[in-house]
């Protein structure tokens, strides 16, 4: 059955790609609230662009307050259930929605191209990252451990349960609209906690997809819900809500730091994965081929719109030349455009603040002396195409070195000492991931020691996986994702005192 509304506004290739998502039966416009598809209460919309061609993709509820009250109210009638049942048939469900991802991975991937622009392949292989943190953690969910305790005195028994923290408000970002959902409620619906999701309004059709798909695993109604719309109300309520006791979050740093004041009041939980401004350091000892392949992952993935891309790349002084020319070789190869055309590596933006911030960035830079190697400009495809760019002579004064610019520029900075590029990478408050490019075993251990980062990468520049944890130092969060440490941050540690155990 299509939906009129779907189609009304788009060109001939989104409408074929949107016609084939629409018979999959994943393609959903509406919010999940306890099990039941909604529409915002006042009937109010908003639209869902392909950043591509600007198309009109969907037109999805503009939820806000009532809305949201009304989803935390179903987790938290669901939480009861749902955290007793035992941890074997929590995996259960949750391995159940893992495989149905796996089977839907083609029109997930393309839902992810479509809202969000990433390249079809990329898109496929941020299924497969989503659909691991699933899957990981219906393992983990079996081994949520406590503890016993030897007492202090012979009559006493001392036990350490671990509980589920309750209802978890979890707000994603448009970069990664499935990976940063599964990374949050992989975990939370492991251990017993229920969520209310808040996906971006830039990139909500791939969330309403993962929530269909969980309803078909026999996750219970209410267990995940979805509201989307007015950002600042559904936010104030789900902070506002003595019932939400944990609040999850990726995103902009100022985002967070307004999170972690709101939950003040109510005392909730917070975990925290805000931006980075990554280092990328290239020493003289570098093997040039694996850190210019390295740099450029690190650089160019989802067209730089990623909090762990490489932000700097600090080049010691004796390879800065090779590097920098074979570093711009690279990007000149990378082809941009539409992602759903065969080997297009770049795509575009998502949305025209984006390009602007990275237009005033560059200016910056140049005013102040950088030289632009490659790009430097908008695309000639239009829209948010941006042509990926090499800039070399930057330094820690430009805005290109100080703030993350979130988009595909490489500005090279150079160093002469190890102790120099150390002092420079740790120059900023941020502190989530590091890379460092060198043939020398001793100098990897002792710089990725210095380096105040939440994750090192020493020599790759894709390190994200469900296994490790994720996180940040500084102002670049709270709380680590994946991983045996990401359950964690579900939990509450209950210590229970059992007195009087020799009266028998
Ligand atoms: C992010 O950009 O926030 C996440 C990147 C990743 O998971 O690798």
């Amino acid at each position: 059955m299509h939906d009129y509304r779907f189609f009304r506004e788009m060109s001939m290739d989104t409408q074929n790609i949107a016609s084939r998502l629409s018979a999959s039966g994943i393609f959903r416009t509406q919010g999940l609230i306890g099990g039941k598809w909604s529409e915002a209460y006042d009937g109010n919309t908003i639209k869902v662009h392909n950043p591509t061609t600007g198309d009109v993709i969907a037109n999805v509820p503009c939820m806000g307050k009532r809305e949201t009250s009304d989803a935390i109210s179903s987790a938290y009638d669901a939480f009861s259930s749902w955290s007793k049942l035992t941890a074997s048939e929590r995996s259960r469900c949750l391995r159940k929605w893992y495989d149905l991802i796996i089977a839907h991975k083609e029109e997930l991937g393309q839902l992810i191209t479509l809202e969000q622009g990433k390249p079809f392949k990329e898109a496929l292989g941020e299924v497969t990252y989503g659909a691991s943190f699933i899957e990981f953690y219906a393992e983990e969910a079996k081994r949520v451990y406590g503890d016993i305790i030897p007492a202090p005195v012979a009559d006493r028994r001392l036990f350490v349960l671990k509980q589920p923290v309750g209802v978890v408000g979890a707000i994603t970002p448009w970069n990664f609209p499935l990976a940063m959902i599964t990374r949050k409620v992989g975990p939370a619906l492991a251990c017993g906690c229920t969520v209310v999701i808040k996906p971006s309004e830039l990139t909500p059709l791939t969330a309403l997809a993962a929530a269909e798909l969980s309803l078909q695993a026999g996750i219970p109604p209410g267990v995940v819900n979805v509201v989307m719309g007015n950002a600042s109300d559904i936010g104030d309520t789900l902070l506002a809500s003595p019932q939400v006791r944990k609040i999850t979050f990726t995103g902009s740093t100022a985002v967070g730091k307004k999170l972690l004041a709101g939950s003040a009041a109510t005392v909730k939980k917070v975990s925290l994965e805000l931006g980075g401004n990554a280092p990328c350091i290239v020493f003289d000892d570098a093997d040039l081929d694996v850190a210019v392949k390295g740099s450029l992952a690190a650089k160019f993935r989802n067209s730089g719109q990623t909090c762990v891309c490489a932000n700097r790349i600090i080049v010691q002084e004796g390879i800065y030349e090779k590097f920098a020319n074979a570093f711009a070789n690279a990007v000149q190869n990378l082809k941009v455009g539409d992602g759903f055309t065969e080997g297009v590596a770049q795509g575009p933006l998502i949305n025209e603040s984006a390009v602007q911030k990275v237009e005033s960035f560059v200016r910056d830079a140049v005013s102040r002396g950088a030289k632009v190697m490659l790009g430097g400009k908008r695309h000639s495809l239009g829209m948010t195409f941006y042509e990926p760019t090499v800039i070399s002579n930057v330094n820690s004064e430009m805005l290109l070195s100080r703030e993350e610019v979130f988009g595909p520029v490489a500005p090279l900075m150079r160093f002469k000492t190890e102790d120099e590029a150390i002092q420079i990478a740790n120059d900023t408050n941020a502190g989530l991931a590091a890379y460092i490019f060198t043939t020398n075993v001793q100098r990897s251990w002792r710089v990725s020691e210095a380096l105040e980062y939440g994750l090192v990468g020493v020599n790759e520049g894709l390190i994200s996986t469900e296994v490790a944890p994720f996180g940040g130092f500084k102002q670049s969060g709270l709380g680590r994702e994946g991983s045996k440490y990401g359950i964690d941050e579900y939990l509450e540690i209950k210590y229970v005192c059992l007195g009087n155990m020799d009266s028998a």
